[in-house]
């Protein structure tokens, strides 16, 4: 996104002929980016060569797994209407793998039905449910058995999986324990060892301790894996002053870990691929005056955009025109919903804004939409793609006659 003469652009679209065509609250989306982040991956763990399995949960839109499939990425789901989609979107079933503790009958049935390239079981009682499903089925199927390394992956509380205390995974000793069922079942067959620690990481030091625990988990298992899928996490720049991953240590790591460990390396990105793609366009409702500050009340709210008031995260937000006002104003942007919780961001300094103005929240290409919901029966955003200097629409917006 770049401003011309003062003006928000994103890629060569002023976002002022957006709004023209559509009425906000709008999720808006460039494919350059995704791309552009895919490539990324790609280069920096070229040496490593790793099946790149996208995480649906960041963003399920149709529209958007089939652009992620056209660039031959597989997908990691975690329920049955992910596999679904990602099916839908011509995603290979080899090129798929399906996470979660709580996997049903039903989904598990499915999955062994689409011949998916593994299945990451997270306890006893999975395994001896995939055990079952299979043998009646007269099938063997490819299982991974995901363990909890216990790493602290130095990230939000409410987004860290890792750690012993978490509901993820097992641990090393019952993971030494499942292998050792698994390789007694005719019916499955023992491919993967996979992990993920946390998401939104930034910091090299989680990862290099994770493949540690990984190293020191094979070793004990004597187990000769084909695949270590090591789930996703890696982190992007919200507040824009360059604190991300850094992907080439990281590669580097892997690198090292390979020499060791002959296996096919397997990752699960999501916010990486599609964080900073996404931008929320929103209008000022009113403007109010507060205590200290104003509260700048805009047309998007918590049920457009919930990680501010899930995880207290931080979202820079934007105007659409840039003036030179010598007025700094203190805001809050809020949204409408009766819950003191629907609010986005506050900032000093901000520029004089007035009702009606447009507004951008950034990089909310992960988990915005799909974590939206229809509280206060909020119809949901429609959700747009910039690609190729086309405006593609992805998702109308959802009329409140479906709501009722
Ligand atoms: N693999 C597994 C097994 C996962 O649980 C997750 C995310 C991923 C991969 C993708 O992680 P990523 O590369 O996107 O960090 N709603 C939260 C994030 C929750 C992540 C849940 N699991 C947020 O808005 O920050």
């Amino acid at each position: 996104m770049i401003y011309k003469k003062n003006k928000l652009t994103l890629d060569r679209f002023y976002i002022s002929s957006i709004i023209k065509k559509y009425k906000t609250p709008i999720y808006c989306y460039s494919y350059q980016k995704i791309k552009e982040n895919i490539q990324n991956l790609k280069n920096h763990f070229k040496k490593i060569n790793p099946l790149i399995c996208y995480a649906v949960k960041a963003n399920s839109n149709l529209g958007i797994l089939k652009e992620i499939r056209k660039n031959n990425l597989g997908a990691d789901v975690v329920s049955l209407g992910e596999l679904m989609k990602a099916l839908k979107a011509g995603i290979q079933p080899k090129k798929i793998v399906f996470s979660g503790v709580g996997k049903i009958t039903e989904e598990i049935e499915f999955a062994i039905n689409k011949n998916i390239l593994l299945i990451n079981a997270e306890s006893e009682s999975e395994i001896l449910e995939i055990e079952k499903i299979a043998k009646k089925k007269k099938k063997i199927v490819n299982i991974g058995i995901r363990l909890n390394p216990n790493t602290d992956a130095k990230t939000l509380r409410q987004i860290s999986t890792g750690k012993k205390e978490n509901k993820f995974g097992v641990d090393q000793k019952i993971f030494s324990h499942l292998v050792n069922i698994v390789k007694k079942s005719k019916n499955l067959n023992l491919k993967c060892l996979s992990v993920h620690i946390g998401s939104q990481i930034l910091n090299n030091k989680p990862y290099v301790n994770m493949l540690k625990a990984v190293s020191k988990v094979i070793k004990k298992c004597n187990y000769n894996f084909e695949y270590i899928d090591l789930g996703g996490g890696m982190g992007i720049d919200y507040i824009h002053n360059n604190s991300k991953l850094n992907l080439k240590k990281y590669s580097q790591e892997i690198e090292k870990f390979l020499k060791v460990n002959n296996c096919k390396i397997i990752f699960e990105p999501g916010r990486s691929i599609i964080g900073n793609s996404g931008i929320l366009i929103t209008k000022v409702i009113y403007i109010k005056k507060g205590f200290k500050k104003d509260f700048v009340i805009l047309d998007a709210a918590m049920n457009d955009l919930m990680r501010p008031a899930l995880y207290g995260a931080t979202h820079k937000i934007i105007p659409l025109k840039k003036i030179n006002s010598k007025s700094k104003k203190v805001y809050e942007f809020v949204g409408p919903i009766c819950e003191s919780t629907d609010t986005f961001l506050t900032t000093k300094n901000y520029q004089k804004l007035h009702e009606k103005d447009y507004l951008v929240i950034c990089d909310v290409g992960a988990y915005g939409m799909s974590l939206a919901s229809n509280y206060n029966l909020r119809p949901k955003p429609l959700e747009i793609l910039i690609k190729n200097s086309k405006i593609l629409t992805l998702n109308k917006r959802q009329k409140i006659s479906e709501l009722m």
